[in-house]
């Protein structure tokens, strides 16, 4: 198997800021000392109208591969991990992506539905094809517009999000470099503590029915869910490689609530340094927060070559994941 790793990153983030202040003066019953305080969050970017999941996609995607030095021609594969597509069916949002990066060759390209933890899926799956030979660069791309999908009259789940995307690409790299290890959990016996029920095959849209998918979230269970499956799945993944909390450069943690990383870093012993937070301006941006949250640490020269970075997501599904890699950029 040939070692993998990042050889290239890039983000975009939607120009239009949503403050806590714009939300209370939507008239809805909440306040800006309520939201940073119980969530962390002052601020969110939120797509306009004619954008969709693709637009955002695309963006971080053009950056990604110019920091890589390659050209959509390169790449052998595209994985979009999402769970807001452009279109509902078909076609996937990765074959519009391919499309828009100018891509001439035929190459495969395919959506991933983990939630947030989507990236951590679509990551371990991209480089499953750069380790066996299958595929030389892979576009990992993480894209959501959750913004279109919130009940903009509840106050427990509005608030919380905000739309963005994340892209890697994953190639080749030195010996000792690259992903380590990826762990990927689910249980699907906790689906409906966050979900849409509208819309699917379950519940589908129709005369009688005129409704469209709309987050829903019990929000206190998936706060304990959270913290108590990712803490010992961190744990784990460290024991396993015999790494110790201290010999971590950086943690990013899937970005929805201080309190749940806050949680989760005192139970594992990480601190403040360790931790990469982008909560207060961009909210839960869902399955591109951690790969936003990754590019700016890198952007803010907090990463060098070979150091070691734990990516732990968490979300709809339930699901959770844990990758374990060392910088190769
Ligand atoms: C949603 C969340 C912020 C709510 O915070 P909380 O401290 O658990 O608050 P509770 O749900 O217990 O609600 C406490 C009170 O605040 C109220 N409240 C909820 N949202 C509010 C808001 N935006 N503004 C003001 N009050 C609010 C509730 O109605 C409740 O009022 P009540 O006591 O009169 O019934 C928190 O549970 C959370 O972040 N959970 C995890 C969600 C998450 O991360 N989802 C994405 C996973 S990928």
């Amino acid at each position: 198997m040939k070692p993998v790793g990042v050889i290239g990153i890039g983000r975009y983030l939607p120009d239009h800021v949503m403050t806590n202040h714009d939300i209370q003066a939507m008239g809805l019953d909440t306040s800006d000392e309520w939201i940073r305080e119980r969530t962390g969050i002052e601020e969110r970017r939120i797509a306009a109208v004619g954008q969709a999941t693709s637009d955002l996609a695309y963006h971080a995607s053009v950056q990604a591969l110019e920091s890589a030095g390659i050209t959509a021609d390169d790449l052998d594969l595209i994985i979009v991990a999402t769970s807001t597509p452009d279109y509902f069916l078909f076609p996937s949002t990765a074959c519009i992506v391919q499309h828009r990066l100018g891509c001439t060759r035929p190459i495969p390209a395919f959506d991933m539905s983990a939630a947030c933890t989507g990236f951590n899926y679509a990551l371990s799956a991209g480089a499953q094809y750069v380790a066996s030979g299958a595929a030389k660069k892979v576009l990992v791309v993480a894209a959501d517009l959750l913004s279109k999908f919130l009940d903009w009259t509840d106050r427990s789940t509005c608030i919380l999000f905000g739309d963005g995307a994340g892209a890697v690409v994953l190639g080749e790299v030195d010996p000792g470099l690259g992903i380590i290890a990826s762990d990927l959990f689910s249980r699907g016996e906790l689906a409906e503590i966050l979900y849409a029920k509208e819309g699917g095959s379950r519940n589908p849209i129709s005369m009688d029915n005129p409704t469209r998918p709309l987050v829903s979230m019990e929000g206190r269970a998936v706060f304990k869910v959270a913290v108590n499956t990712v803490v010992p799945a961190v744990e784990s993944v460290l024991a396993a490689n015999q790494i110790a909390v201290s010999d971590v450069k950086l943690l990013v943690f899937h970005q929805a609530n201080l309190r749940i990383i806050d949680a989760a870093c005192e139970r594992l012993g990480f601190t403040p340094d360790q931790v990469v937070i982008t909560l207060p301006k961009y909210g839960n941006t869902s399955a591109s927060s951690i790969p936003i949250a990754l590019c700016e640490a890198v952007s803010e020269g907090r990463l060098s070559r070979g150091d070691l970075v734990v990516l732990v997501g968490f979300g709809a599904g339930f699901t959770w994941g844990v990758t374990l890699l060392r910088w190769s950029c």
